[in-house]
């Protein structure tokens, strides 16, 4: 006897890190999964640049309606579809795996018997500190500068205590369109905790072709180049330059990973 109304086999879903740039920086495991899907979800810029083989479909939406995406990802995976949803660097920073997760949580039921991978990218953060030297060769913190998703307060609580506990910081989403002043505030905030000296680095657009590396100090830092194409990075007491004065050859920036004992006891 057949049975029509029988739910359909639930295909499969994988969150997939793109790494940074102009996916040179894909991993094995991701390009597979790519290859293997039937359907591509994601936002716009980034689905648009993924090649695409004959029978797959691409599905793009706009960036800020990562939980709606998620819902949409999901029940194509119930109605038996193989997806494949795309993030930036590394989905689970700053990114649609949280979003998805969200989704399951609060979601269908059905969402939870559902195959989940995460496949990880490189973030922004590695992809700097590699094009840089080693800048997070010690202990760092990592915040987003956004306050589209929690209040002022505590981006600002959490960067003066990274601050204040001498971490090399990198602030993700440091600024928008609709956010220009946050990365003022967040720099008011640092010229009160921090040297002048202090080494500032805005490593913009890593691994793409308008790359754009800016080592400055907090004393000089104009923010005003800060966009959202932007990683900032506040360096610690332990962060070196290694100048080299030579022509086409950048300066290295690392992070000591010893703290010497007068650093911390006068
Ligand atoms: C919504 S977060 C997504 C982060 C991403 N999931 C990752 O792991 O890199 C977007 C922020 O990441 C940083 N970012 C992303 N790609 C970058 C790149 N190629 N160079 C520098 N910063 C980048 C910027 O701070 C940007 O505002």
């Amino acid at each position: 006897m057949s049975n029509d109304n029988a739910s359909p086999t639930p295909g499969w879903l994988k969150i997939v890190g793109l790494g940074p740039g102009d996916l040179e920086y894909l991993t094995l495991s991701a390009m597979e999964a790519l290859g293997e899907a039937t359907d591509l979800v994601g936002y716009g810029p980034y689905v648009e640049r993924l090649p695409i083989r004959e029978g797959q479909e691409r599905h793009v939406s706009d960036n800020r309606v990562e939980v709606k995406r998620a819902r949409e990802a999901l029940d194509l995976a119930v109605s038996g579809r193989n997806v494949a949803v795309v993030s930036g660097g590394d989905p689970g920073i700053f990114a649609m795996a949280a979003a998805l997760f969200e989704a399951i949580e609060a979601g269908e039921p059905v969402y939870k018997s559902l195959d989940i991978e995460v496949i990880p990218g490189i973030s922004a953060i590695q992809a700097a500190s590699a094009r840089l030297g080693a800048i997070i060769g010690g202990d760092f913190a990592v915040i987003s500068l956004s306050d589209n998703l929690k209040p002022w307060s505590v981006v600002a609580t959490r960067l003066e205590a990274a601050a204040a506990a001498d971490f090399v910081i990198a602030l993700y989403n440091p600024a928008s369109k609709a956010r220009p002043d946050r990365i003022r505030d967040a720099f008011a905030l640092l010229n009160r905790v921090k040297p002048p000296e202090t080494l500032i680095i805005f490593a913009r657009a890593i691994g793409r072709p308008d790359e754009r590396v800016t080592i400055t100090t907090l004393g000089e830092a104009d923010v005003s180049v800060v966009d959202m194409a932007t990683l900032v990075f506040i360096a610690s007491t332990q962060t070196r330059v290694i100048e080299r004065d030579l022509e086409g050859k950048p300066n290295w920036v690392y992070t000591r990973r010893s703290v010497p004992i007068e650093a911390v006891e006068p």
